[in-house]
Formats: C-alpha cells, structure tokens, sequence
C-alpha cells in the first residue's frame, strides 16, 4: 500500500466547482488585488479566531515580520522563542533587526517550556514568541503571566494552529498579536503562499495594513516605506471556500490521530505526542519519537509510507546561525527529540485502512519483526 506524507489533491478535487466559480469571477473582473474576497476573508478568519481584526498577507513570514516591525522592534531587542521551529520566526525576528533568543521546549508537547523563560529574559527583552508547533497551542498561561511580571508582549506563532484551543480560547485571539500561514500544507491552505494576522489591537492592525501596502493608506501617498505584502484576490476567495471546511476537516483530524493512538498505543519503544489538559490540537503533524528514527523512516519509505521531519536541525545549530556562538548541548531536549522525531502522515483524507497500515507496518519495524 502506499501512503502519501500529504495528499493535497483529494481535498482539491472536492472543492473544484466552489473555487472555480470564484475564480472566473475574479478573472472576468480582473480585480486582482484587494477586492470584496480579501475583506471578506478577514472578516470571516477573524470571527473563527474569535478577535476583533485580521489582516490577510502573503505569508506567514510576512505576517510575523510586520507584527514584530508594527510593535516597534529596534536593533538588539531581544525575543524570547524556541529552537525547533521552521526559520521564518527567527527570520522574522532578524528581519525586524531583533535578535532572537532560544529557550528549552517540554520534552512532550515540544513546545516552549515556561519554566525557562525567567533565566532568558534580561533588561533588552521586548517579548516572547510562543510557537504552536505541530498544531497544538503553546502552555500560554504561565507565558503570558511571566510576560505581564516582566512587561513584555506576547506574539503567537500560530503559523501551524489555525482553530486550535487552549482553556477555551482561540490560537491566535490570546497574544498581542499572531501569524498564521497558509502555506498549502497548512491544515487551511492556500494555492499558494498566503498568511495573516489576527490582533484585538485596532492601531496595531493599522499599521499592519499600512506595511504590507508600500506604506500607504491612500494610492500613491506614503506614511512610511512599508512592503510588497498583501494577500491576492485569489488566494483569499479559495481561503473562503476552504474555510467553511476547516471545523470538519480539523475534526477529521482529530479522529486520525485517535486510530493512530490506538494502533500503536503499549508499543515498546514508541512516543506518542501528549496533548495537554483542557487544550484542543488540530493535529497539523502527527509527530511520535522512535530509536533509531532514520532506520525506521527509510523502512518505512520500503514499506510505501512516506513521513516528514519537523524538525532535523535545531536552529541553533544551523548553519545561518553560527554567528549566534551556540554548541551542541545548549538546548538539550530540543537537542534530543530532534534525533528522534518522525511524522507520520496527518490529513483529513488520510483512511483508516491507511493508518492502521502504518500502525502494522511500524510495530513490524520496532519489534524487530
Ligand atoms: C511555525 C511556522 N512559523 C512560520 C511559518 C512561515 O509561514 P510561511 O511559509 O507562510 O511564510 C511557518 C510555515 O511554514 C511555520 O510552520
């Protein structure tokens, strides 16, 4: 059998006739930029987020970056955020001429381990920028109450978390301000690159507004030098037809993670992710930790089943970042799950003769069989 990482194609082909008719319409009108899709996306992503405002980009990249230039980020600010998330946090950080600072993750959920913050912060932290890695939301009680103690803001990176909960609240609806990306492989995806920002912060919204349209507020009249970043008409009209599935796709999900819970549940050997009390994932990665994780991985490639790594490399140890002078050992959980992670495939079309395939395929491999 063969099972695909990710299988974009199923979802599209389902949702053909719904975003064509956007399309041509957009076509015919040749409204391209900005239009009645973009503000409606926004209105629509921003009560499904539960803030007061969202304004649509063209990656999440750009979203961060514009947060972070928005909330006045000067050279040498430090930001307080993890090791083992996808560069463009960290690109956003340098970008908006921060400098980002690395904290240890738990062992478990893979996320910011609150418990390291106070030991990080020092008097040139301006704010911590939680990641909601895998599509679960970040421990953001004791963040914020560290971040409230010692006045800094708070930034999400729901970039992987779109409808994911924490106590009842909304990724995204409990920082300053989040990104969200729309990446295609995102849970809610785009043709191709899209992101946004939510925020309750009407001035901060505005000025987000501003930088992603050269800076101006009207045609030709620029406050500021801002950039080349807005959400294009198509993108947001398929984000719109897409959105309304994203509850059920979510809940999908979250049934595939089940199986997958079940089927390889009191295996030896095998770490399945934790999901924290009175917190709701949406599963955007299915990610277990396993010895010997790069055999099991081209085994399981053998047996037809296609996984991912998020992450190999710990940012401190990449190579764009040798500058920041850190060794093998600074973060060593993040260190450690790096070496042993695996994602196994996650999407809403995934079936469970599919997952209960992978589940026998990898106790074969574990148990030596
Ligand atoms: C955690 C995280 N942050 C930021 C980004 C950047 O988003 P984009 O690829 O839309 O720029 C991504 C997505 O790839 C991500 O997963």
């Amino acid at each position: 059998m063969e099972v695909p990482f990710l299988d974009l194609r199923t979802q599209n082909n389902g949702l053909y006739d719904e975003v064509f008719t956007l399309w041509q319409e957009i076509f015919k009108s040749a409204g391209f930029i900005g239009g009645h899709h973009v503000s409606s996306f926004e209105e629509e992503f921003a009560e499904a987020c539960s803030v007061k405002q969202c304004v649509a980009v063209n990656s999440g990249t750009d979203a961060l970056r514009f947060i972070l230039i928005a909330l006045g980020v000067e050279a040498g600010d430090e930001i307080i955020t993890v090791s083992n998330t996808f560069i463009a946090t960290t690109e956003a950080i340098s970008q908006a001429n921060g400098k980002a600072v690395f904290v240890d993750i738990d062992p478990e959920t893979y996320n910011m381990d609150p418990g390291k913050i106070a030991a990080a912060i020092t008097p040139r932290t301006k704010g911590i920028i939680p990641v909601h890695l895998y599509g679960q939301m970040a421990d953001m009680d004791p963040i914020l109450e560290i971040a409230k103690k010692n006045n800094l803001w708070v930034v999400e990176d729901a970039c992987q978390a779109h409808l994911a909960e924490y106590k009842g609240n909304k990724a995204g609806s409990m920082g300053v301000a989040s990104a969200f990306s729309f990446y295609p492989g995102k849970n809610l995806g785009a043709c191709g690159d899209a992101g946004a920002v939510t925020t309750n912060n009407a001035e901060l919204a505005l000025k987000i507004r501003s930088l992603r349209d050269h800076g101006q507020k009207i045609k030709y009249y620029h406050d500021i030098e801002g950039y080349n970043g807005r959400c294009d008409a198509i993108q947001a009209a398929a984000l719109r037809v897409k959105l309304k599935h994203l509850p059920d796709w979510n809940n999908k999900r979250r049934k595939n993670a089940k199986l997958y819970e079940e089927g390889l549940s009191f295996q030896e050997g095998l770490l399945l992710p934790k999901v924290l009390n009175e917190c709701l994932p949406i599963y955007h990665l299915f990610v277990i930790q396993v010895d010997n994780r790069d055999s099991v991985q081209s085994k399981l490639l053998k047996m037809g089943i296609h996984t991912g790594l998020h992450y190999p490399v710990p940012l401190h140890l990449q190579n764009a970042y040798l500058k920041m002078g850190l060794q093998e050992g600074a973060f060593p959980v993040t260190e450690k799950s790096s070496k042993k992670i695996l994602s196994l495939p996650m999407y809403p079309e995934l079936t469970s003769e599919q997952i209960g395939y992978v589940c026998n395929c990898m106790k074969e491999i574990v148990n030596g069989a």
